[in-house]
């Protein structure tokens, strides 16, 4: 190219949780069986929705309006059911004109930091489901620094709001702070105090909240979510949720924003409207998923398909933590919410020189092609290693922005025994790991 063309921040744009694909592709073809445990996707799993489900999609795509566009904001017999729904829960009330529909939720990430002032800065959580900590450090600019708050396994994955009061107090350019709960990639789910929390120093210093919520109804183990809109009050913000993980149908792309508080701001009325703006630019989202969203949430079945949904994870998270308990270490703290399992290390416990064996040459020229890369994290190092011996493949917790070292799996598995193999096959190998130097 004569001039240019490359974006400055274009290596910010890092979403590890398919990076890994590249390498366990390479490896499949090598021979290497693989055990797809990196991505949240149910269906991809496995999971079925239930009949009466895809039949409400069946209706939607027979009633040829479906194939239209939609209103720019969202199909109004959806915004029209949400709201009703929000506001009988009690909480903040809101109308349909408080809801946007976006292309899935990560459209909607993508719109709320994208029009942002890029002097604006949204304190994210550590770990952080990329979408958010990679797209906020993209429109903050070249060089800006992540403005994060800290979540360790010793806190069962919680933040401590001593900090994030001091990180808002210490800088001004904090104008929002993001929560996601239940967590991804954790699985925490946070108590209500936590959330309050939050909520009442984003009050105190004029910022609003963005709770990314599309996991709200998967909770378990006896844990239930506090929705943001319980204990929001008068202070504005944003909540994200969505039918990918819900239903689930992920290839739906179908989420939404429901905005609290939006006149108690100028300022926040004129951002939450700029989005809006920018969405007419772009006509409407797609149409017949949000057609879906009254006549499926609606159905009196819905919350007996969540609640055996919830079951399922509930005992693969149980399973999960008997796992790897008593393992010197090694933290695995159960989650209770969402479908993600996050194994991490103490420090020190893991290094640049373990490793396992690899039967297959091919696979274990793949693997010493991957480790040849300059930068590896340790987590990215014993991922590579589990993927080349195992097939078994993680995302390191490096791809989430944080800096306790480890990796997140799923709950997603819908065969027994193959999930127990798993289970026994992760805990064998990080022993063998560990100790190999
Ligand atoms: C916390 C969180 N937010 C948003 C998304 C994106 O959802 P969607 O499929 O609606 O784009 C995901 C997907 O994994 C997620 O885990």
């Amino acid at each position: 190219m004569r001039r240019n063309i490359v974006h400055p921040q274009a290596d910010e744009l890092v979403y590890e949780i398919r990076g890994v694909v590249q390498s366990a592709k390479r490896m499949e073809q090598a021979g290497q069986e693989v055990v797809w445990e990196n991505i949240g996707d149910p269906v991809a799993k496995g999971e079925r929705v239930p009949e009466w489900l895809i039949g409400h999609m069946r209706a939607v795509v027979s009633d040829y309006k479906s194939w239209g566009y939609s209103p720019t904001q969202g199909v109004d017999e959806a915004r029209d059911f949400l709201a009703g729904a929000n506001n009988a829960r009690g909480g903040v009330q809101i109308t349909p004109g408080d809801i946007y529909f976006y292309n899935g939720l990560a459209d909607a990430v993508n719109k709320l930091y994208g029009y942002l002032d890029s002097g604006a800065r949204v304190l994210a959580p550590s770990p952080c489901y990329p979408i958010h900590s990679s797209r906020e450090r993209f429109h903050a600019g070249v060089g800006a620094e992540a403005v994060q708050y800290t979540m360790t396994p010793a806190s069962g994955w919680l933040p401590d709001l001593d900090e994030i009061r001091r990180q808002v107090k210490d800088n001004p350019a904090i104008a929002a702070i993001a929560i996601i709960n239940p967590d991804n990639p954790t699985g925490a789910v946070w108590p209500e105090e936590t959330v309050r929390g939050v909520v009442e120093i984003a009050g105190e210093f004029g910022l609003f909240v963005v709770a990314d919520e599309i996991y709200c109804r998967l909770t378990y183990n006896g844990k239930t979510g506090t929705l943001l809109s319980s204990v929001v009050g008068s202070v504005p913000a944003i909540s994200l949720k969505g039918i990918s993980k819900e239903y689930p149908w992920p290839g739906a792309r179908c989420g939404w924003m429901e905005c609290y508080n939006v006149d108690s701001d100028p300022d926040f009325k004129r951002y939450v409207h700029c989005m809006f703006d920018a969405k007419m630019q772009e006509v409407c989202v797609t149409t017949q998923p949000q057609m879906t969203v009254a006549r499926v949430m609606g159905d009196s079945r819905y919350e007996g398909h969540l609640e055996s949904r919830r079951q399922a994870y509930g005992k693969r998270s149980r399973e999960f933590a008997e796992a790897f308990s008593a393992l010197d270490g090694v933290l695995a703290v159960r989650p209770d919410g969402a479908f993600y399992a996050p194994v991490a290390f103490e420090d020190g416990v893991l290094n640049g020189r373990q490793s396992l064996p690899v039967e297959n040459a091919e696979v274990k020229a793949i693997l010493d092609d991957a480790l040849a890369r300059p930068g590896l994290s340790v987590d990215k190092r014993l991922m590579l290693h589990l993927l080349a011996a195992t097939g078994i493949c993680v995302v390191p917790l490096s791809g989430f922005n944080t800096n306790v070292p480890g990796f997140r799996m799923t709950l997603l598995e819908q065969d027994d025994a193959k999930w127990a193999r798993t289970l026994k096959t992760l805990r064998e190998k990080l022993e063998q790991y560990i100790a190999s130097a």
